[in-house]
This record gives structure tokens, C-alpha cells and sequence, in this order.
């Protein structure tokens, strides 16, 4: 069965395939599908056909070829799915009150963790499902088609493995992160919790993850120095997971430092970088020496969501970008630092406050997700791709930031079926 999507005003491709528009700084990707400096791709009165759940054609209308059921689409504009590469989704609690002191002056220090981990525990399963399930169709109704999900707010090896178990109900992306802080009954034994995180609870843990992933932060008094970290992340590559860390969030520390040495998808946050981060980073994809690269170094990770809503300095996203390092856009949603589940909230945050280009953030929210997370099925709109797309009740792309906080998504194809749809909104009078 083929569906011919058509009359696609503006079509996003990320597949070099299409050539370059929106122009990206830096940017090289051995052997990758393509980067930000090559552009999104973007076709103009476009069509698609999807065939078994894949891409199996895009090119301009006027040429489709036939297929066995047609969609117009009016004009709208069509993206690659987002693929939110880092969030905490399964937990129970609430912790408005903490945002709200927040707001009025409180810092944040990541020490409300305990609250989220209090709760968690004593949530029955179902209660952590229903939570899970509902966030991850919050997402998916904002145009997010692929997402990964950490355990770290149960801290304890039933609590982990039970996330973990219900993240792999939403999602094949799952990341093991009982290093997210040390929990109170282990404050005069930080030695004993990581001997735990790295034995039982890894042993508990690894069936239902894909990824590992540590809190590497020397500045909050609960989170891991480098030398905890290195352990974590070790125990999980030995388990035969990959890595991923939480780095220089509150400071300029050792996170990025340690990422590569592990080399880590992804680091994320990147709030504070020294110069010898951006270019190790930028090394790990192009190395300086003209060596050949591995084709798949450490992306950097931005999530602006939580510096919106823990009032600080956003990220340097063009330094990174002028350097050639990839750069991913996630939304990182929980219920602590920045409780946002959408992907266009966080594309209109990078451009307006991070100085990323509409094409660049788009980029970053798709491919660069997708790189983040080492899928080549997601992120791009390349024929064999995953069809995963989201429809726009806008003309183009730059909407998403042109028009912060308006529900602009129209549907969303996932696996080239509709999940997502609405039927008599009225169109834009652009
Ligand atoms: O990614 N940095 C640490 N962990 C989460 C915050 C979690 C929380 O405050 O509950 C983050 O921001
Ligand atoms: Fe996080």
C-alpha cells in the first residue's frame, strides 16, 4: 500500500540529496547522512510517497508518480518527525512549588532531584505508566516522533529497572541513568551508592536500556565528580551499552572531557564550555591532525528549555557551530529543571535566544537528534528513512520560531501511519 502525499508547500528533507538551503556555519559528519552545513534540504511544491512504513520518493509535485491513496495537504509545510534525543518522562510528583521560588529568586541546584525520587518510589506502576504514556502523546501531538526516555528518579534497583521497563514500552531509547544524583541514604557513602549503580542495578538495568548516562557535575554537592562518572560510565560500556552524559550544566567542568574519552553519543547541556571543549569536540568529528575520524564523535546537546525555565545563561550555540561540532536541540523535560515536552517551544527558544538560524534549529531538532541518539532512520526524509513526519498549518519551516507558542502542527505520520491528525482547523491568512 503507497500513499502519495501532495501539494506540500514547503517540503524538509535534511537529505543532502535535495541540496543545500538555510546556511549552517561548520559542520562535517564522516560518513554521515549529511549536517547542518549542508542545509535541510528543502523542496519546494512538493511531494511524498510512503510505501510500508518508509520514504519511498520526494521531488516536486508536478513529477510524483502515481501511488494507491492520495493526501493533499493544502499547501502546508512537511518536516522530518522531531527526534527529542533527551528526556526524564517516566516519574510521579510535582514540583511547581520549586519553579514557582525559582521564579522569584530561589537558584537551582538540582538538590529538588530527592523530591521527584520520593514520589517515584512510591508510585505504583500504573500511575508511572499513565504518566509516561500521556507525556510521550504530549510529545507526539507536537510533531515528536522519536524520543528517548531516562530512568534516575528511582535510585534504587527496583525503582530503576521498573522505569526502565516502562520506558521500553514507549520507546526502544532508553537510557540508564541511576547516576542521576546520590540519594539521601547514601550522602555519608557516595563509594557504596556507585559500587550499587555500577553492580545490582546495572545488573538490573542494562536488559532494558540502550544507553547509559551520568549526572557529571563537580558544582552540585549531589551529583558525580570525573572520577564517579568515569566509573558509571565504564560499568555501562562493559554491560555493553552506549554512553551518554549530563555535562557542564552548572560549570565548566569535566563532563565534556569525560564524554569524549568515552566516547559518548552525546554530551548534553553544554551551558559552560572552555575553549579546549569546543575544539576536543569539534576533533572527535574532524580531527585536526587530518586523521581519518571515526564518523561518529560526540554531538553537543543544547536543551534552552531549562535555561528558560531555570533563569540562566543560555548555551553558545554558534561557537560550537562555528566550530564544526553537530549540535542537537532536546527538550529535556522533567518535572524539575524544565517541565516543556515540545519541540517547537525549544526550536523558537534557540533562534530567538541562542541566535541559531530557523534551518539550523530545525536541523538540530531533527537530524541532529537523530545523530545524538546514532539512528540513520529518523531525523532526514531520504528515501528508506522511517516515514515519520510532521505537517505544519504553515507555510514553511521558519513558523515554528515566527510564531512561538501557537499550536501550529496540523498531523503527524509515524511509521507512514497517521497518529496524529486534525481535520477542520482553519488555515493560516499568510
Ligand atoms: O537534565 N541535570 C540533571 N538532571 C535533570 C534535572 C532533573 C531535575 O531537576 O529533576 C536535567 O536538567
Ligand atoms: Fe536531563
Amino acid at each position: 500500500m503507497s500513499v502519495l502525499l501532495t501539494n506540500i508547500g514547503e517540503l524538509v528533507t535534511n537529505d543532502p540529496a535535495h541540496g543545500g538551503s538555510g546556511p549552517a556555519e561548520g559542520g562535517t559528519v564522516p560518513g554521515g547522512r549529511g549536517t547542518a552545513a549542508d542545509g535541510i534540504g528543502v523542496v519546494p511544491d512538493a511531494a511524498v510517497i510512503v510505501e510500508d512504513g518508509r520514504i519511498a520518493w520526494t521531488g516536486p509535485a508536478a513529477s510524483a508518480p502515481a501511488a494507491d491513496d492520495v493526501v493533499d495537504l493544502e499547501g502546508r509545510c512537511v518536516l522530518p518527525g522531531f527526534v527529542d534525543s533527551h528526556s526524564h518522562t517516566v516519574f510521579a510528583g510535582d514540583r511547581a512549588a520549586e519553579f514557582a521560588a525559582r521564579m522569584t529568586g530561589e537558584p537551582y541546584t538540582g538538590g529538588g532531584i530527592a523530591t521527584t525520587v520520593a514520589a517515584t518510589r512510591a508510585a505504583s506502576e500504573d500511575e508511572l505508566r499513565a504518566r509516561g504514556r500521556a507525556l510521550v502523546r504530549e510529545m507526539l501531538a507536537q510533531g515528536t516522533t522519536t524520543v528517548e526516555i531516562k530512568s534516575g528518579y528511582g535510585q534504587d534497583v527496583a525503582t530503576e529497572a521498573r522505569t526502565l521497563r516502562i520506558a521500553r514500552e514507549l520507546t526502544p531509547e532508553t537510557t540508564y541513568l541511576g547516576a542521576h544524583t546520590v540519594p539521601a541514604e547514601y550522602t555519608a557513602d557516595r563509594a557504596g551508592y556507585v559500587d550499587l549503580v555500577t553492580g545490582p542495578m546495572l545488573a538490573a538495568c542494562a536488559p532494558h536500556a540502550r544507553w547509559v548516562d551520568v549526572f557529571c557535575e563537580p558544582a552540585a554537592p549531589t551529583a558525580f565528580d570525573e572520577d564517579e562518572a568515569r566509573a558509571v560510565l565504564q560499568a555501562g560500556l562493559r554491560a555493553g551499552l552506549g554512553a551518554r552524559v549530563h555535562g557542564n550544566q552548572l560549570s565548566a567542568g569535566p563532563g565534556v572531557r569525560l564524554a569524549l574519552e568515552v566516547e559518548a553519543a552525546s554530551v548534553d547541556h553544554c551551558t559552560h564550555l572552555t575553549d579546549a571543549d569546543v575544539a576536543a569536540l569539534a576533533d572527535s568529528w574532524s580531527p585536526a591532525d587530518g586523521g581519518p575520524g571515526t564518523g561518529h564523535g560526540t554531538v553537543a546537546t543544547l536543551l534552552p528549555a531549562i535555561e528558560f525555565s531555570t533563569r540562566s545563561p543560555y548555551p553558545d550555540a554558534r561557537r560550537l557551530l562555528a566550530a564544526g561540532v553537530p549540535v542537537a536541540l532536546a527538550t529535556d523535560c522533567n518535572p524539575g529543571s524544565g517541565y516543556s515536552s515540545s519541540m517547537p517551544f525549544v526550536v523558537a527558544l534557540a533562534v530567538r535566544e541562542m541566535r541559531m538560524s530557523p534551518a539550523e534549529a530545525l536541523w538540530s531538532a531533527t537530524a541532529g537528534g537523530a545523530l545524538a541518539l546514532r539512528r540513520d532512520d529518523v531525523g532526514h526524509l531520504g528515501v528508506g528513512a522511517r516515514a515519520d513526519l510532521t505537517v505544519l498549518d504553515a507555510p514553511s519551516h521558519t513558523y515554528l520560531a515566527y510564531r512561538p507558542g501557537v499550536p501550529l502542527v496540523h498531523q503527524v505520520w509515524q511509521a507512514g501511519a497517521r497518529a496524529v491528525g486534525r481535520s477542520s482547523q482553519p488555515r493560516p491568512t499568510t
